[in-house]
Protein backbone atom coordinates (compact mmCIF):
# COMPACT_ATOMS: atom_id res chain seq x y z
CA UNK A 1 0.00 0.00 0.00
CA UNK A 2 1.39 3.53 -0.47
CA UNK A 3 1.90 5.49 2.02
CA UNK A 4 -0.88 8.14 2.95
CA UNK A 5 1.73 11.09 2.23
CA UNK A 6 2.32 10.27 -1.42
CA UNK A 7 -1.47 9.67 -1.92
CA UNK A 8 -2.18 13.06 -0.95
CA UNK A 9 0.57 14.60 -3.12
CA UNK A 10 -0.72 12.83 -5.95
CA UNK A 11 -4.14 14.53 -5.47
CA UNK A 12 -2.43 17.96 -4.81
CA UNK A 13 -0.53 17.62 -8.54
CA UNK A 14 -4.09 16.45 -10.37
CA UNK A 15 -5.51 19.60 -8.60
CA UNK A 16 -2.79 21.59 -10.03
CA UNK A 17 -3.15 19.68 -13.41
CA UNK A 18 -7.17 20.46 -12.93
CA UNK A 19 -6.78 24.33 -12.56
CA UNK A 20 -4.15 24.32 -15.45
CA UNK A 21 -6.75 23.18 -18.11
CA UNK A 22 -9.91 24.45 -16.42
CA UNK A 23 -7.96 27.70 -17.40
CA UNK A 24 -7.13 26.85 -20.68
CA UNK A 25 -10.32 25.91 -21.43
CA UNK A 26 -11.56 29.42 -20.19
CA UNK A 27 -9.27 31.07 -22.12
CA UNK A 28 -10.88 28.86 -25.26
CA UNK A 29 -14.37 30.11 -23.93
CA UNK A 30 -12.95 33.77 -24.02
CA UNK A 31 -11.19 32.99 -27.57
CA UNK A 32 -14.91 31.78 -28.82
CA UNK A 33 -16.52 34.80 -28.10
CA UNK A 34 -14.01 36.95 -29.53
CA UNK A 35 -13.85 35.12 -32.57
CA UNK A 36 -17.83 35.30 -33.07
CA UNK A 37 -17.75 39.73 -32.02
CA UNK A 38 -14.82 39.74 -34.86
CA UNK A 39 -17.08 37.74 -37.51
CA UNK A 40 -20.51 38.33 -36.73
CA UNK A 41 -20.76 34.99 -36.62
CA UNK A 42 -24.24 34.66 -33.68
CA UNK A 43 -23.13 33.97 -30.14
CA UNK A 44 -25.90 31.83 -28.64
CA UNK A 45 -25.76 28.55 -30.46
CA UNK A 46 -28.02 26.21 -28.27
CA UNK A 47 -27.56 23.63 -30.85
CA UNK A 48 -23.79 23.61 -30.50
CA UNK A 49 -24.56 23.30 -26.27
CA UNK A 50 -26.82 20.30 -27.58
CA UNK A 51 -23.84 18.42 -29.52
CA UNK A 52 -21.30 19.37 -27.05
CA UNK A 53 -23.17 17.96 -24.05
CA UNK A 54 -23.64 14.51 -26.36
CA UNK A 55 -20.07 14.44 -27.03
CA UNK A 56 -19.31 14.65 -23.20
CA UNK A 57 -22.07 12.11 -22.37
CA UNK A 58 -20.23 9.52 -25.23
CA UNK A 59 -16.83 10.31 -23.73
CA UNK A 60 -17.62 9.87 -19.82
CA UNK A 61 -19.97 6.54 -20.65
CA UNK A 62 -18.38 3.74 -18.89
CA UNK A 63 -16.26 5.97 -16.89
CA UNK A 64 -16.66 4.54 -13.45
CA UNK A 65 -16.91 7.44 -12.33
CA UNK A 66 -19.56 8.07 -14.97
CA UNK A 67 -22.28 10.32 -12.75
CA UNK A 68 -19.85 12.19 -10.93
CA UNK A 69 -17.91 13.22 -14.08
CA UNK A 70 -21.11 14.46 -15.29
CA UNK A 71 -21.81 16.30 -12.78
CA UNK A 72 -18.93 18.53 -12.55
CA UNK A 73 -19.00 18.70 -16.24
CA UNK A 74 -22.43 20.35 -15.66
CA UNK A 75 -21.05 22.87 -13.59
CA UNK A 76 -18.02 23.11 -15.86
CA UNK A 77 -20.41 24.40 -18.92
CA UNK A 78 -22.22 26.63 -16.45
CA UNK A 79 -19.13 28.75 -15.31
CA UNK A 80 -18.07 28.67 -19.12
CA UNK A 81 -21.16 30.30 -19.39
CA UNK A 82 -20.62 33.06 -16.70
CA UNK A 83 -17.30 34.01 -18.60
CA UNK A 84 -19.05 34.25 -21.67
CA UNK A 85 -21.62 36.51 -19.76
CA UNK A 86 -18.87 38.82 -18.19
CA UNK A 87 -17.45 39.22 -21.59
CA UNK A 88 -20.75 40.06 -23.14
CA UNK A 89 -22.81 41.61 -20.29
CA UNK A 90 -21.39 44.19 -18.35
CA UNK A 91 -24.06 45.09 -15.36
CA UNK A 92 -27.40 44.20 -15.39
CA UNK A 93 -29.75 44.04 -18.27
CA UNK A 94 -33.43 45.84 -17.25
CA UNK A 95 -35.64 44.94 -19.95
CA UNK A 96 -38.46 46.69 -20.46
CA UNK A 97 -41.46 47.32 -22.22
CA UNK A 98 -45.33 47.42 -23.10
CA UNK A 99 -47.14 44.97 -21.49
CA UNK A 100 -47.32 41.32 -23.80
CA UNK A 101 -44.45 42.57 -25.28
CA UNK A 102 -42.37 39.09 -24.13
CA UNK A 103 -40.13 40.46 -21.30
CA UNK A 104 -40.29 37.43 -19.45
CA UNK A 105 -39.66 34.90 -21.84
CA UNK A 106 -36.67 37.13 -22.93
CA UNK A 107 -35.46 37.10 -19.50
CA UNK A 108 -35.86 32.86 -19.24
CA UNK A 109 -33.77 32.85 -22.46
CA UNK A 110 -31.29 34.82 -21.24
CA UNK A 111 -30.51 33.54 -17.99
CA UNK A 112 -30.25 30.10 -19.23
CA UNK A 113 -27.97 31.00 -21.87
CA UNK A 114 -26.15 33.03 -19.90
CA UNK A 115 -26.00 31.70 -16.66
CA UNK A 116 -27.12 34.59 -15.59
CA UNK A 117 -29.37 35.50 -12.41
CA UNK A 118 -32.91 36.56 -12.82
CA UNK A 119 -35.40 38.61 -10.97
CA UNK A 120 -39.18 39.84 -12.52
CA UNK A 121 -39.76 43.04 -10.61
CA UNK A 122 -43.61 41.76 -10.16
CA UNK A 123 -43.13 39.53 -8.93
CA UNK A 124 -41.26 40.63 -5.94
CA UNK A 125 -44.27 43.16 -5.75
CA UNK A 126 -46.76 39.95 -5.19
CA UNK A 127 -44.28 38.24 -2.82
CA UNK A 128 -44.02 41.32 -0.58
CA UNK A 129 -47.71 42.27 -0.88
CA UNK A 130 -48.61 39.13 -0.22
CA UNK A 131 -51.33 38.89 -3.08
CA UNK A 132 -52.00 39.21 -6.57
CA UNK A 133 -51.14 42.81 -8.73
CA UNK A 134 -54.99 42.51 -9.43
CA UNK A 135 -55.99 42.51 -5.76
CA UNK A 136 -53.27 45.27 -5.26
CA UNK A 137 -55.50 47.67 -7.41
CA UNK A 138 -58.14 46.65 -6.30
CA UNK A 139 -57.37 47.21 -2.51
CA UNK A 140 -54.85 49.32 -2.21
CA UNK A 141 -55.00 51.46 -5.68
CA UNK A 142 -52.83 52.18 -8.76
CA UNK A 143 -50.82 54.49 -6.50
CA UNK A 144 -50.08 52.04 -4.20
CA UNK A 145 -48.46 49.42 -6.52
CA UNK A 146 -46.33 51.99 -8.22
CA UNK A 147 -44.94 53.02 -4.83
CA UNK A 148 -44.17 49.45 -4.09
CA UNK A 149 -42.82 49.11 -8.12
CA UNK A 150 -40.46 52.20 -7.38
CA UNK A 151 -39.30 50.75 -4.22
CA UNK A 152 -38.34 46.91 -5.57
CA UNK A 153 -36.99 48.61 -8.56
CA UNK A 154 -34.32 50.90 -6.16
CA UNK A 155 -33.78 47.45 -3.99
CA UNK A 156 -32.50 45.50 -7.33
CA UNK A 157 -29.62 48.14 -7.14
CA UNK A 158 -27.98 44.79 -5.41
CA UNK A 159 -27.94 43.06 -8.42
CA UNK A 160 -25.02 42.21 -10.77
CA UNK A 161 -25.04 40.10 -14.05
CA UNK A 162 -28.95 39.90 -13.68
CA UNK A 163 -31.46 40.14 -16.29
CA UNK A 164 -34.43 41.86 -14.81
CA UNK A 165 -37.57 41.90 -16.63
CA UNK A 166 -39.38 45.00 -15.01
CA UNK A 167 -43.30 45.48 -15.01
CA UNK A 168 -44.71 47.39 -17.95
CA UNK A 169 -45.43 50.60 -16.12
CA UNK A 170 -41.65 50.45 -14.53
CA UNK A 171 -40.41 53.32 -16.95
CA UNK A 172 -42.79 55.34 -16.51
CA UNK A 173 -42.04 57.21 -13.40
CA UNK A 174 -38.80 59.53 -14.37
CA UNK A 175 -37.71 58.22 -11.15
CA UNK A 176 -37.51 54.96 -11.69
CA UNK A 177 -35.21 55.39 -14.61
CA UNK A 178 -32.71 57.52 -12.83
CA UNK A 179 -32.94 54.11 -10.73
CA UNK A 180 -32.00 51.57 -13.34
CA UNK A 181 -30.13 53.58 -15.17
CA UNK A 182 -27.67 53.43 -11.66
CA UNK A 183 -27.40 49.71 -12.20
CA UNK A 184 -28.75 48.50 -15.53
CA UNK A 185 -28.49 48.53 -19.46
CA UNK A 186 -32.79 49.40 -20.19
CA UNK A 187 -33.57 47.20 -23.36
CA UNK A 188 -36.97 48.35 -24.42
CA UNK A 189 -39.03 45.61 -26.00
CA UNK A 190 -41.61 46.69 -28.59
CA UNK A 191 -44.30 44.95 -30.33
CA UNK A 192 -47.30 46.48 -32.85
CA UNK A 193 -49.99 46.52 -30.91
CA UNK A 194 -51.26 43.38 -32.70
CA UNK A 195 -48.92 40.77 -31.80
CA UNK A 196 -49.48 42.40 -28.28
CA UNK A 197 -52.68 41.73 -28.08
CA UNK A 198 -51.89 37.92 -29.93
CA UNK A 199 -50.26 37.54 -26.17
CA UNK A 200 -52.09 39.36 -23.73
CA UNK A 201 -55.67 37.98 -25.27
CA UNK A 202 -56.14 35.26 -22.95
CA UNK A 203 -54.38 36.89 -19.76
CA UNK A 204 -56.68 38.38 -16.73
CA UNK A 205 -53.84 39.03 -15.03
CA UNK A 206 -52.91 42.84 -16.12
CA UNK A 207 -55.21 45.15 -14.58
CA UNK A 208 -54.52 47.92 -17.15
CA UNK A 209 -55.57 46.11 -19.64
CA UNK A 210 -59.18 45.74 -18.01
CA UNK A 211 -61.86 45.91 -21.08
CA UNK A 212 -59.03 47.29 -23.17
CA UNK A 213 -57.82 43.82 -25.32
CA UNK A 214 -58.76 45.14 -28.33
CA UNK A 215 -56.23 46.54 -31.27
CA UNK A 216 -57.69 49.87 -30.93
CA UNK A 217 -57.00 50.73 -26.90
CA UNK A 218 -53.95 49.04 -26.61
CA UNK A 219 -52.28 51.51 -29.12
CA UNK A 220 -53.93 54.44 -27.54
CA UNK A 221 -52.49 52.94 -24.52
CA UNK A 222 -48.61 52.85 -26.24
CA UNK A 223 -48.77 56.01 -28.02
CA UNK A 224 -49.06 57.86 -24.40
CA UNK A 225 -46.63 55.14 -22.88
CA UNK A 226 -44.16 55.45 -26.22
CA UNK A 227 -42.63 59.04 -25.12
CA UNK A 228 -41.37 57.77 -21.71
CA UNK A 229 -40.27 54.57 -23.49
CA UNK A 230 -38.08 55.81 -25.74
CA UNK A 231 -36.96 58.28 -23.01
CA UNK A 232 -35.74 55.49 -21.21
CA UNK A 233 -34.01 53.31 -23.52
CA UNK A 234 -30.81 52.69 -24.09
CA UNK A 235 -31.04 50.19 -26.59
CA UNK A 236 -34.50 48.99 -28.43
CA UNK A 237 -35.44 45.75 -30.10
CA UNK A 238 -38.69 45.13 -31.91
CA UNK A 239 -39.88 41.79 -31.30
CA UNK A 240 -41.93 41.07 -34.08
CA UNK A 241 -41.76 38.16 -36.05
CA UNK A 242 -39.17 37.05 -34.38
CA UNK A 243 -37.89 34.18 -31.90
CA UNK A 244 -36.89 34.34 -28.39
CA UNK A 245 -33.51 33.65 -29.47
CA UNK A 246 -33.37 35.96 -32.13
CA UNK A 247 -34.37 38.75 -29.54
CA UNK A 248 -31.97 37.78 -27.25
CA UNK A 249 -28.98 37.47 -29.50
CA UNK A 250 -29.47 41.01 -30.72
CA UNK A 251 -30.01 42.01 -26.76
CA UNK A 252 -26.38 40.77 -25.87
CA UNK A 253 -24.91 42.23 -29.56
CA UNK A 254 -26.19 45.46 -29.11
CA UNK A 255 -25.43 46.49 -25.77
CA UNK A 256 -21.75 45.66 -26.82
CA UNK A 257 -21.18 48.42 -28.82
CA UNK A 258 -22.89 50.52 -26.58
CA UNK A 259 -20.50 49.47 -23.78
CA UNK A 260 -17.68 50.54 -25.74
CA UNK A 261 -19.33 54.15 -25.99
CA UNK A 262 -21.22 54.02 -29.55
CA UNK A 263 -24.95 54.32 -29.85
CA UNK A 264 -26.43 51.16 -30.43
C1 LIG B 1 -48.28 47.04 -15.90
C2 LIG B 1 -47.65 45.92 -16.39
C3 LIG B 1 -47.62 44.65 -15.67
C4 LIG B 1 -47.71 44.88 -14.17
C5 LIG B 1 -48.91 45.70 -13.84
C6 LIG B 1 -48.90 47.06 -14.54
C7 LIG B 1 -48.31 48.25 -16.74
O1 LIG B 1 -46.40 43.96 -15.99
O2 LIG B 1 -46.56 45.51 -13.69
O3 LIG B 1 -50.05 44.96 -14.22
O4 LIG B 1 -48.77 49.30 -16.26
O5 LIG B 1 -47.87 48.18 -17.90
P1 LIG B 1 -46.16 43.19 -17.40
O6 LIG B 1 -45.66 44.20 -18.37
O7 LIG B 1 -45.13 42.17 -17.09
O8 LIG B 1 -47.45 42.60 -17.81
Amino acid sequence: MRDLESIRREVAECDQEILRQLERRMNCVNEIIDYKKATGVPILQPNQEKRQQKALRALAAGNQYEDEMLNIFESITEMSKKVQAKALVHGNIALVGFMGVGKSTVCTLLKQMLAMDSVESDEIIVQRAGMSINDIFDHYGEAHFRDMESQVLKDLGVCHQTVISCGGGAVLRPQNVETLRQHSRIVLLTASPETILSRVKDNDDRPKLRGKKNVRDIAAMMAVREPAYMAAADVIVNTDNKSVLQICEEIITRPIAFGKGQNA
